[in-house]
């Protein structure tokens, strides 16, 4: 295994101060979003659907729901993580798309979708929540990595008030807004040493 993945890993921290002049490229964004985009998920059915704030008057109405914090507003792109809840109708899309208009193509999909339907379409709606955002974490630990590739700061964020979060992003009723990844350019370099519970602490054999 490459040891670069590593190094961007402790070179990564939770960036708190962003230099808010400087803005992450076009480029470089649509690297993150490739990367957020071929992240796993559990029956392939991405349940999420993530949205780029670059509107600093929302940034700033985001950060007062953020418990003040300055990331939100000093960051170049703003990232919000929302989870869906409609998981039935995730499914219908996922044979939709994947078929590509080929109605044989359809066909050979129906088990999978009355197979993943009675998996997870029939969850209610706080337990498709949770499914989902487990989903959606997975996506927000690919994105940080991608970032940390590029030597982009990023800062994963639960400290938000999600409720009035989706009210400001007008989300429709089966998102919910779970995480936020404030992205952009450092404005000063980590205040703490990082730390990490040693391995005998994280990990065992048997
Ligand atoms: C799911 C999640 C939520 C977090 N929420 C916040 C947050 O709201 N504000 C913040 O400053 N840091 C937040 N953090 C950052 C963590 O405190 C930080 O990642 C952790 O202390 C490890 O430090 P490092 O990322 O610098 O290595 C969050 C991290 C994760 C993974």
């Amino acid at each position: 295994m490459s040891e670069t993945f590593i190094k961007n890993l402790t070179w990564r921290f939770a960036t708190k101060k962003f230099n808010a002049k400087k803005k992450v490229s076009a480029k470089n964004l649509e690297k993150i979003l490739n990367a957020i985009r071929f992240t796993p998920s559990s029956h392939g059915i991405q349940p999420y659907h993530i949205i780029v704030v670059t509107d600093q008057s929302l940034k700033e109405k985001i950060k007062k729901y953020s418990f003040s914090q300055n990331q939100v507003s000093d960051c170049s792109h703003l990232l919000v993580f929302c989870a869906q809840t409609d998981l039935k109708k995730r499914v219908n899309d996922y044979v939709t798309f994947a078929s590509e208009g080929d109605k044989e193509k359809e066909m050979a999909l129906q088990n999978f979708k009355l197979a993943k339907i009675k998996l997870v379409g029939k969850l209610k709606t706080d337990e498709a929540l949770a499914w989902s955002a487990k989903q959606t974490y997975l996506a927000l630990g690919f994105a940080m990595a991608a970032c940390a590739e590029l030597k982009i700061d990023s800062c994963p964020m639960e400290g938000f008030l999600p409720k009035e979060v989706d009210k400001l992003l007008k989300l429709p009723k089966h998102l919910k807004s779970v995480a936020m990844l404030p992205i952009g350019y450092r404005a000063q370099e980590p205040e703490r040493k990082k730390f990490r519970y040693p391995k005998s602490d994280l990990f065992s054999q048997k």
